[in-house]
């Protein structure tokens, strides 16, 4: 993207937090728009409206190594994972305690205090490194991200479920750092639920459409905490008792969001061809080359690393702690760079694999560096805060 920085490309790190724009979303949009108007309430079945959430979910499902017929689209990953935990709550009602990682990100932290204290039950929030250790025989539910929006640890995905399996208790992940860049395999590693965002590195667009994933295995039994007419076996029957869909529909609650599942639509066209597996080495190419350039080009300008350094415990991201983060960060987007900022003094650099290239990663190196060298973040206009960080 040309940005007239000096005339140079703008080299975007921040694919983690908000992901561009394809030339076949702006299409996709523009046509669904014709569409609509010329469709209108036939839309629903003529275009495949109506079952858009479950076709979505099924090419996100390729995407965390989940066969067809386990995934959702729709609404926030906040009401997705309000579901899922209550879900595995009720499924577990006679367990006292939910293990979650600590420092999670907000919305997930708020949702666990909220319901185990509804349930009576205990919340253990100990380090992302730590979930399985943490888990024991009055665990209801393991609920974490599986990389951490802060640090960009990666938890043991593979080790937490087996563990908090033979303990008799069910793992709710939070993909939304890792769907599109760090290969999940859900189905292979026995995930019971998980949900994630799309705008990030799937590119969907502000607000796109969340997912959820619930396992073959567990779905005739999963109750939908918001039982809605859309995820009723028989919506058209407008029947008085809520009986839920056979499979994956059973998930939903209201009416799709239409507009922006042709838009996640479009985008994931992107990742045609691509594996979990090839994003995922892509990526750690990507995020060891920065790792490079943090002991190198970025040596002794004041960062100090805080994402771990091994290949099966970083995520896409590298955060930097610098005492003027968020300067830092401001002044680096006005040299072309753009990360973001996250408290307490994280500047955070996300690599898109299916965006970024090693050239990026060595040219954005060098930019910071000089904003580092310059000491162009002391100007006074890169202190003052924006609601948007
Ligand atoms: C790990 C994680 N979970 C949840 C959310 C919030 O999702 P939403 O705003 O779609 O509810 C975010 C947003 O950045 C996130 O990073």
């Amino acid at each position: 993207v040309s940005d007239g920085v000096e005339g140079q490309e703008r080299i975007y790190l921040d694919g983690n937090s908000l992901g561009p724009p394809t030339p076949r979303v702006a299409e996709a949009l523009a046509a669904w728009v014709r569409d609509w108007g010329e469709h209108l309430i036939g839309g629903w079945n003529e275009l495949g409206w109506w079952d858009l959430p479950v076709t979505v979910g099924d090419r996100i499902a390729r995407l965390v190594g989940a066969a067809p017929g386990q995934v959702v689209a729709a609404d926030s990953v906040t009401v997705n994972l309000y579901r899922l935990l209550e879900a595995a709550v009720a499924l577990r009602r006679d367990r006292r305690r939910v293990v979650t990682a600590a420092d999670d990100f907000p919305t997930d932290r708020y949702l666990v205090a909220s319901v185990a204290a509804r349930a009576g039950m205990e919340v253990d929030a100990v380090p992302i490194g730590s979930l399985a250790d943490a888990v024991g025989d009055d665990t209801a539910v393991v609920v974490a991200s599986h990389v951490h929006y802060r640090t960009g640890e990666l938890a043991d995905m593979a080790r937490v479920n087996v563990t908090a399996h033979h303990r008799g208790a069910l793992v709710l992940w939070d993909l939304s750092h890792s769907v599109g860049a760090v290969d999940a395999a859900l189905d292979a590693t026995d995930t019971d639920l998980a949900v994630g965002c799309s705008y990030k590195y799937l590119n969907g667009g502000p607000g796109a459409p969340a997912w959820t994933y619930v396992a073959h295995r567990l779905l005739e039994s999963m109750p939908n905490p918001i039982p809605g007419w859309v995820g009723h076996l028989e919506p058209f029957a407008m029947a008085d008792r809520y009986v839920p869909a056979a499979g994956i529909r059973r998930m939903l609650s209201g009416t799709p969001p239409v507009a922006g599942l042709a838009a996640l639509d479009a985008a994931l066209e992107a990742f045609d061809g691509w594996t979990p597996g090839m994003l995922r080495e892509h990526s750690l190419t990507l995020t060891g080359r920065f790792l490079d350039h943090v002991d190198t080009t970025l040596a002794g300008v004041g960062f100090e690393l805080v994402t771990p350094r091994a290949r099966e415990r970083r995520g896409s991201q590298v955060s930097l702690q610098h005492p003027q983060a968020y300067a830092v960060v401001q002044a680096c987007i006005d040299a072309g760079v753009v990360g973001d900022y996250r408290e307490p003094g994280i500047c955070r650099f996300g690599f898109a694999p299916r965006l970024l290239t090693v050239a990026d990663v060595d040219a954005a190196a060098e930019r910071i560096a000089a904003v580092m060298r310059a000491g162009s973040w002391r100007d006074p206009r890169f202190a003052e805060r924006r609601t948007v960080t």
